[in-house]
């Protein structure tokens, strides 16, 4: 976190953040839900509390969520789907970063994503600590994760016992770009908004 600009991103909580690198909330099985738009920082700031959970040698493990889906996914298909979600329930942190951003849904007759999720957070659910975040609105994960009730189910755990976090501002992918096409004279590239009304 050393590097984090915390100007660039004023209204975010501050102390709020710093009080995670703590890592009290481990030591009380709380979860954490990062949100906010594309390149806000939410990678950057639970990637750090990964590595500080490693200086500290307490068992955490780190996935975008498409990748862990995609493990799920693959003992589905090798019969390993149970000593898999074993062990994506055994660390004291699992960070699962990303979710909203990838493609999750395969096959109609295979359980879904949202399945997946439900188990995984159920089973770790007050017994150990969950850090997710996602660019999409929490309303938009049913469709995302491909089953509304499921998808409801894990917000209601989260809800319960979370951390929540909202950054809310600016992308500083899109500040490094400005910068870079100011420094070679070229025109920058069109921000989120005008990409997705094109
Ligand atoms: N406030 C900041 N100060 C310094 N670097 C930052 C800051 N916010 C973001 N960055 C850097 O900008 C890049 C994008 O940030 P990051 O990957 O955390 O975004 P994100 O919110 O996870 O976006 P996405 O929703 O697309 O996954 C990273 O290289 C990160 O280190
Ligand atoms: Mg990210």
């Amino acid at each position: 976190m050393a590097e984090f600009d915390w100007a660039f991103q004023p209204k975010l909580d501050r102390r709020m953040v710093e009080e995670l690198f703590t890592l009290s909330f481990i030591d009380r099985q709380e979860d954490i839900l990062v949100t906010g738009k594309a390149g806000t920082g939410k990678s950057h700031i639970l990637q750090a509390l990964t590595l500080k959970s490693c200086e500290r040698e307490i068992m955490v493990r780190y996935a975008r969520c498409v990748d862990l889906v995609d493990d799920l996914y693959a003992g589905l298909a090798d019969g390993t789907y149970e000593r898999r979600m074993r062990r994506w329930c055994r660390p004291a942190l699992l960070v699962i970063d990303d979710v909203g951003l990838g493609q999750l849904k395969r096959r109609e007759e295979e359980a879904t994503a949202a399945h997946m999720l439900y188990t995984l957070l159920d089973r770790r659910h007050t017994n150990a600590s969950t850090a997710l975040t996602s660019n999409l609105k929490l309303s938009a994960w049913g469709k995302y994760l491909g089953d509304a009730t499921l998808a409801g189910a894990v917000l209601d755990r989260l809800a319960a016992t979370s951390i929540r976090i909202d950054v809310d501002g600016p992308s500083y992918r899109q500040f490094l770009g400005r910068r870079r096409a100011e420094e070679h004279g070229q025109p920058p590239l069109p921000a989120d908004q005008e990409v997705a009304e094109a």
